[in-house]
């Protein structure tokens, strides 16, 4: 019998998932891990079987369910505190339903001109403040986190609020009752916040939802507090570490910076094969078997975890051809950095404008924009669910 893998696996390059992952997705593509809470569930590596767990219903989403394979400890909620990544048919659609409006590349497009001015404003103080500057601090937090805030009514000047509070619940290590406290300071906040919307609902994401949800007669604070506390530490975390890694991958490939830089027609491109290549959302797109089910050959029985790993599957070569390359011409769209099936990322719309305005304005503005520490002096994310960068120094 094969041993069991231990779970996380660590990394040995910054701009790769751990060696380990190859050696599974050719020798055995879907096998056992030991998570860190002692328990045992299925990894899954390959593309098409990722594809498949993460759209078949058989497998369920239901984070709060016992068996459910948890990569942080202590990450249960209660029940009336559930949102739409937690649930399943036929619970999820409708929820999912109630928000996506919000997000179609129509109205992300009525957007466009207020992110280009953030950007822009957020390069004017990169440019005005000491050099080296850190583009954590300065671009890659604040973009998407005075987008989410506008867009659902948040007053920015809290960033500091839940940004830490963010920072806590994606980290590994942070001990569960910490965790839980975050998540409560969070959650009380979101609920004053939406109180206060009430009596008068402003034209935000939040107060349309009470307008809405009161005329469906399906009004709960504490749910839309649910839902807002999930838009808003999606809304910014995610897109923040995208835009730290991308400016390094690009910089690291300045040939491939080079085809932006002289067609900005290819930036979108520029941004999938970003998303592939570093695949922020790993292990967290995370399956609780309800239904026995064979995939890639493997029978997976009823009450088992699974964990259909997003960068095994974005570094399948059955998938892409040389998947280890950054190669923004490859064509990378079914890359499942964003998960896939139901669940797929409902923010990917704001996520990939965001990304390539914040790459076609760095490097238009900054021409000569460069790292100011070498590659292996920066303080990468190993220890959070979400990876990214902590700082990333960059001078011109
Ligand atoms: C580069 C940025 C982003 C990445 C890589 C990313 C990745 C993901 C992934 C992998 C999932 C699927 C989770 C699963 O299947 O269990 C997901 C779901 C989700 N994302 Fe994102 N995300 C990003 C940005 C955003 C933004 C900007 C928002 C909102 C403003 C957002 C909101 C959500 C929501 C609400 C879900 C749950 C959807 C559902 O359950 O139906 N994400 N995201």
């Amino acid at each position: 019998m094969t041993a069991v893998h231990e779970f996380p696996m660590a990394r040995t390059c910054p701009f790769a998932p751990p060696t380990a992952y190859a050696e599974i997705r050719e020798e055995e593509p879907v096998t056992r891990v030991r998570l860190p809470e002692g328990k045992q569930a299925w990894v899954v590596s390959r593309h098409e079987d990722v594809r498949t767990v993460l759209n078949d219903r058989r497998f369920s989403a239901d984070r709060q369910h016992p068996d459910f394979p948890q990569l942080v400890p202590g990450f249960r909620r209660p029940d009336d505190e559930r949102t739409m990544i937690t649930m399943d048919a036929p619970e999820h659609g409708p929820a999912r339903k109630a928000v996506l409006g919000e997000f179609t590349v129509r109205r992300m497009e009525a957007l466009r001109p207020r992110i280009q001015e953030i950007v822009d404003e957020r390069i004017d103080a990169l440019l005005a403040g000491p050099k080296p500057g850190d583009l954590v601090e300065t671009l890659s937090l604040p973009v998407p986190s005075l987008v989410i805030c506008e867009m659902l009514g948040v007053p920015y000047a809290d960033h500091d609020f839940f940004q830490t509070h963010t920072a806590k619940l994606i980290k590994r290590g942070t001990p569960p009752q910490e965790r839980r406290a975050a998540v409560e300071a969070v959650r009380e906040y979101m609920s004053d916040l939406i109180a206060g919307k009430e009596a008068n609902p402003p034209d935000d994401l939040l107060g349309r939802q009470i307008v809405k949800l009161r005329e469906e007669g399906t009004y709960r604070r504490a749910s839309l507090a649910a839902t807002g506390f999930l838009l808003l530490v999606a809304g910014h975390e995610t897109t923040a570490n995208m835009i730290s890694l991308g400016t390094v991958g690009l910089l690291e490939n300045p040939e491939q910076l080079a085809l932006i830089t002289a067609d900005p027609g290819k930036t979108l491109d520029a941004v999938e094969e970003l998303l592939r290549y570093f695949t922020i959302v790993d292990a967290a797109t995370a399956r609780l078997c309800v239904e026995d089910a064979e995939v890639g050959g493997q029978l997976i029985r009823a009450g088992e975890g699974v964990l259909a790993l997003g960068y095994a599957a974005n570094r399948d070569p059955g998938a892409f051809a040389a998947p280890d390359e950054l190669d923004i011409e490859r064509g990378a769209r079914h890359h499942v950095a964003f998960g896939f099936g139901p669940h797929q990322c409902l923010g990917q719309n704001l996520a990939r404008m965001e990304l390539q305005i914040v790459f076609d304005t760095l490097f238009r503005r900054i021409p000569d924009l460069k790292l100011a520490a070498p590659v292996d002096d920066l303080p990468f994310k190993d220890d959070a669910a979400i990876y990214g960068l902590y700082r990333l120094p960059v001078t011109w």
